[in-house]
């Protein structure tokens, strides 16, 4: 007999409210530059998606996060929605290793889920192009694409332990709304004796 090993994981839920948004110029660096969507960059998603979560917190809250074909599904499924805003999903793409060896390193999708409002989902970047501002680029861009399609009011949902992601979104004037606890059933455990 095998028990459940359950755990309640503190997640925070944030929201921007694009009416009182400032527009900040998109600033990235000079070896970068961001692709919009296009039905054919599902996979290229799916792969900088994989390479982002791999190893982090949200994979275990998400496990399909941790797996290529996990997030692959997870992308078509995204760009199946009805709700799913084009102009706010981007890739980042570095191209400072010449034009023949450029990598996708960033994305970000967007999905709106009521009338005037939408939520981001999954923004993650390649951990070896972290902190240089592809993840505030990718998340400006998407709000200018849902400021764009009529959105007003923009939420994500945030795990209590991403103290980095919570600070980055604090920084670009999310603010925490409501805590949530998310259950996650971990491996099943053998009773020991
Ligand atoms: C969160 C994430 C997208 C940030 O991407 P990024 O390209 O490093 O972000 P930026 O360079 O634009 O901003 C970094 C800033 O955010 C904060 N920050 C983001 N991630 C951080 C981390 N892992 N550790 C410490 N600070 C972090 C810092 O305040 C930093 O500020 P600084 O510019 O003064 O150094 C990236 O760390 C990531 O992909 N993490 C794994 C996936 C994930 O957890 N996604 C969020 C799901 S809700």
């Amino acid at each position: 007999m095998y028990f459940k090993n359950q755990q309640y994981i503190k997640r925070y839920r944030m929201e921007l409210d694009l009416r009182r948004w400032q527009h900040p110029r998109i600033g990235l660096p000079m070896d970068y530059r961001l692709v919009g969507w296009n039905p054919s960059l599902v996979a290229c998603h799916a792969e900088v998606k994989y390479q982002s979560f791999r190893g982090e917190i949200d994979a275990e809250v998400f496990p399909c996060l941790g797996e290529y074909e996990g997030c692959h599904k997870l992308m078509i499924e995204i760009g199946n929605k009805d709700g799913f805003v084009p102009e706010a999903t981007w890739l980042a793409e570095y191209v400072g290793a010449g034009q023949r060896k450029s990598e996708y390193c960033g994305t970000i999708q967007a999905v709106r889920t009521q009338r005037g409002l939408a939520s981001i989902q999954n923004i993650g970047v390649a951990p070896l192009h972290r902190g240089r501002g592809i993840g505030t680029a990718l998340i400006l861009a998407a709000l200018m694409g849902l400021d764009y399609t009529g959105i007003l009011r923009v939420r994500l949902e945030v795990t209590a332990e991403n103290r980095g992601a919570i600070d980055l979104y604090r920084r670009l004037g999310f603010r925490t709304i409501r805590t949530l606890y998310k259950t996650v059933e971990l491996a099943p455990v053998a009773p020991s004796g």
